[in-house]
């Protein structure tokens, strides 16, 4: 067990490049089972969320073959089970994936429910009602699994109540070998949806309009592998950008599609950053000084919820009042607390936080609730005075490849220290 400490102050100088995105790879390495051979995946990040959902596939009985530390080539034909137990599950809220990969494969999946959720209810619904609509009977049974099964899919119209990323995804998944037109209405747009779009067409099938809200998958009968490379994480770059700026620095943050970007860097400026876009980075400069601003969580192309946090640490120390509202999850602020303890002034009342900037936040013992609360955390280390210790690091580590070497190579006073006693079982926030 370790934590993180963080001698605050530094002021970021150089160059991060950015890894593999987190939720296309959840989304991506499932996706194999559709596939009759193998699928060469590059750009895979090196995190632990990717090493469970590889493990997942593995255990079921996939060959799996690690040609460098970003490459990977998955052949799924030797898995002969529909079936995913919680032990396999419970780490990885992502592995939901497996019942629209499965269902697309077999017509069957049995697939636990993951465990524990970090930002309040995370239902699956719309999963559910797009599976039904496809043509599969849907039960929950004992010990959370979900069994779903069809005599054949057949694609429908499945309009979404809610734009759910997930879901989508999952929707997808089970759509591309059913037979006929199925098309997704109120979709997300985010750019792992394209990203997954893109790998499933790439397989041999007919996907259009990812990345806008009406997605028409023609079904195919057969899918074969492909050579493939992961988009760059859209969160994982901001998160940068937003430590770059929080600590006054001058970072080049390559490796990004700065369309991907636009949002986050929309605040940043806002707030008073400078951010130069190049072809495939940006560069983030700032004084450490930050205007007042409004920030309002939505699906893409919104700001994005994933960023909420991080941001947030900026508007902690922001000239003024700032006003947070939270569009996509009910209960994103836990993180707050911790940031209190810091020395932030915010009042939460439900999705809505009310920052009033302070002049400066003071180092203090902290934990990560979440994955993104745990990069915010360490966002407020590297700008508070004093030292910062953050524990339950075992979340940061699910979604950011190599986060301490990228830090310290920008000048971060960052670094692990082992702790003795034991932490609850932490699963994935997202
Ligand atoms: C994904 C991301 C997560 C991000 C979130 C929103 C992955 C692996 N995780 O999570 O990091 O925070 O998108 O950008 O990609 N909802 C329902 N019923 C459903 C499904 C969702 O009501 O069946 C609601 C949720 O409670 C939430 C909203 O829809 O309020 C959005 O959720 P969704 O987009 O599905 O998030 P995830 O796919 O779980």
């Amino acid at each position: 067990m370790e934590k993180l400490v963080i001698h605050g102050g530094n002021r970021l100088s150089g160059e991060i490049e950015i890894s593999g995105a987190k939720n296309a790879a959840v989304a991506i390495i499932p996706a194999t089972l559709l596939a009759q051979d193998v699928c060469r995946i590059e750009n895979i990040p090196n995190i632990s969320d990717v090493s469970c959902m590889v493990r997942i596939l593995s255990q079921m009985g996939a060959q799996i073959r690690y040609i460098n530390k970003h490459t990977i080539e998955i052949n799924t034909k030797t898995v002969n089970s529909y079936i995913v137990p919680y032990e396999m599950t419970k780490q990885l809220r992502a592995s939901y994936y497996l019942i629209g990969a499965l269902l697309g494969r077999y017509s069957r999946a049995k697939v636990a429910l993951p465990g524990g959720c970090n930002f309040g209810v995370r239902p699956i619904d719309l999963h559910i009602k797009g599976f039904e609509l496809l043509g599969a009977k849907t039960t929950v049974e004992e010990n959370a699994m979900i069994n779903a099964s069809a005599d054949m899919l057949t694609g429908s119209p499945i309009y979404m109540d809610k734009v759910s990323v997930g879901a989508t995804i999952n929707v997808m998944l089970a759509a591309v070998k059913a037979r006929g037109l199925t098309i997704i209405e109120n979709a997300a747009k985010e750019p792992h949806i394209v990203d997954l779009a893109n790998f499933l067409n790439a397989m041999g099938a007919d996907v259009r309009g990812a990345g806008t809200d009406v997605i028409k998958i023609h079904g195919v009968s057969n899918l074969h592998g492909c050579t493939y490379a992961i988009i760059p994480d859209q969160i994982e770059a901001g998160t940068y950008m937003a430590a770059a700026a929080a600590t006054g620095g001058d970072v080049l943050i390559k490796n990004v599609i700065p369309k991907h970007l636009e949002s986050i860097t929309a605040k940043l400026i806002e707030c008073g950053v400078k951010v130069t876009e190049y072809d495939d980075s940006v560069r983030v400069q700032s004084d450490g000084k930050f205007k007042r601003i409004n920030l309002k969580t939505m699906p893409h192309p919104g700001f994005p919820t994933d960023m909420q946090p991080q941001m947030a640490v900026l508007l902690s120390v922001a000239e003024g009042t700032s006003l947070v509202s939270e569009g996509v999850w009910d209960n994103r602020f836990k993180y707050i607390d911790q940031l209190m303890r810091m020395g932030a002034d915010v009042q939460v009342d439900g999705t809505m936080a009310v920052f009033q900037g302070v002049k400066e936040l003071m180092g203090a013992p902290v934990k990560a609730d979440d994955l993104r609360a745990g990069a915010a955390m360490i966002i407020a280390g590297l700008m508070a005075r004093g030292t910062t210790e953050i524990e339950d690091i075992i979340y940061i580590d699910r979604g950011y490849e190599d986060y301490v070497d990228k830090l310290r190579n920008v000048g971060a006073d960052i670094y692990r220290k082992e702790i003795s006693q034991t932490s609850s079982d932490a699963v994935s926030a997202g």
